[in-house]
């Protein structure tokens, strides 16, 4: 069976093929959102969350955060707060963006966050938590999904979910990991399965989908409608071209240095042409493009050469040297 081939709709939102850039907080902005979709194989990307608080306090910040690009569609916009009357006011704002879809954090495990009773604090109070997109789902026309975990501690997030599903809510997105476990262990697919054979709406299957063959192991053991993918975009902007290139039976790119290369490329374009100031610009280089380098020839002298650079334009110029390198230098396997 070719998973990809089945595309689904989010309240109308059409998602193909049915892939996901799983939100990640200072990761995917716009610019980073727009690079994945341009590399293709996508057909959902998710923002980093938004303080639903920075939103109604009309902060610059979390209204800046709000930003997209047309090519980025389908888009949806992920909120979070501790505040029930202050979720579907945000709701609302993020709607008037224009985005496809507005989806709620239920599973942020951080402790600032869930000390505010936001992230998946809510899975400690299925009658708030419910309340909450209740209101929300009241208020937008968008479609509204959530992202959870498997629950707080031990306990069993699914009949929260038939709840939400009831409410309305067009999709769920599953992390199978509890709040307590964080990022540690596995996340555990029979339970995402569990969750999937008893709810109507499409689940979206989350956690430890790290190379291609894993998001197709992951369809056809747990019988999702979508897979979500986080911190293995964070290494190989190409995964989801490399996921289609696998069922394709055609070679990966993804791991391939020219490939990177173009990719680091195109990324320090487009941070380069963004509004931020100078020293966000350089941040955002050094991380992502610290990120890209990981696990290609020649990925090592380009982090020993981001510690550096004072500006965008010496990350382009380090690149290019390595291009150069790769084509006529000896080869060099350091990763
Ligand atoms: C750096 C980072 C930031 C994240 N930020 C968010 C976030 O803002 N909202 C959210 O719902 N999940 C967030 N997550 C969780 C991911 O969306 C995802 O659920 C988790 O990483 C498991 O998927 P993966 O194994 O494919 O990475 C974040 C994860 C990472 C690594």
């Amino acid at each position: 069976m070719n998973y990809l081939e089945k595309a689904f709709s989010i309240g109308g939102v059409k998602i193909d093929p049915p892939l996901a850039l799983a939100p990640m907080a200072e990761v995917t902005d716009t610019y980073y959102r727009s690079l994945i979709k341009e590399l293709g194989g996508v057909g959902l990307v998710v923002s980093e969350f938004i303080s639903a608080e920075g939103l109604t306090r009309k902060n610059d910040r979390s209204h800046q955060m709000l930003t997209f690009a047309e090519n980025e569609r389908p888009v949806a916009i992920q909120i979070y707060g501790g505040n029930p009357d202050r979720m579907d006011d945000a709701a609302a704002i993020v709607e008037r963006q224009g985005v496809d879809i507005v989806d709620i954090n239920m599973g942020c495990p951080v402790k600032k966050i869930v000390n505010s009773g936001a992230g998946s604090a809510m899975l400690k109070d299925f009658d708030k938590a419910a309340r909450v997109v209740e209101k929300i789902r009241k208020r937008v026309k968008i479609p509204v999904t959530v992202k959870v975990r498997k629950g707080w501690e031990s306990n069993d997030v699914l009949p929260l979910l038939k709840r939400f599903e009831e409410i309305g809510v067009s999709s769920i997105a599953i992390h199978g990991r509890t709040r307590n476990e964080a990022y540690t262990g596995a996340s555990d697919w029979q339970y995402i399965a569990h969750v999937k054979a008893n709810l109507g709406i499409p689940v979206f299957g989350n956690g430890d989908v790290k190379v291609a063959a894993d998001a197709i192991r992951m369809f056809e053991t747990t019988g999702v409608d979508g897979v979500m993918i986080g911190r293995a975009a964070l290494h190989n902007p190409f995964i989801f071209r490399d996921i289609a290139a696998y069922v394709a039976g055609t070679p990966l790119v993804g791991n391939e240095v020219e490939h990177r290369i173009d990719a680091m490329q195109r990324y320090l374009a487009k941070i380069d042409g963004a509004p931020q100031l100078d020293k966000w610009k350089l941040h955002k280089a050094r991380t992502v493009i610290g990120w890209f380098s990981k696990g290609i020839p020649h990925g090592k002298d380009i982090r020993l050469g981001l510690q550096d650079i004072t500006a965008v334009s010496d990350v382009q110029r380090l690149l290019d040297a390595t291009r150069e390198r790769m084509l006529f230098g000896p080869a060099d396997s350091a990763a």
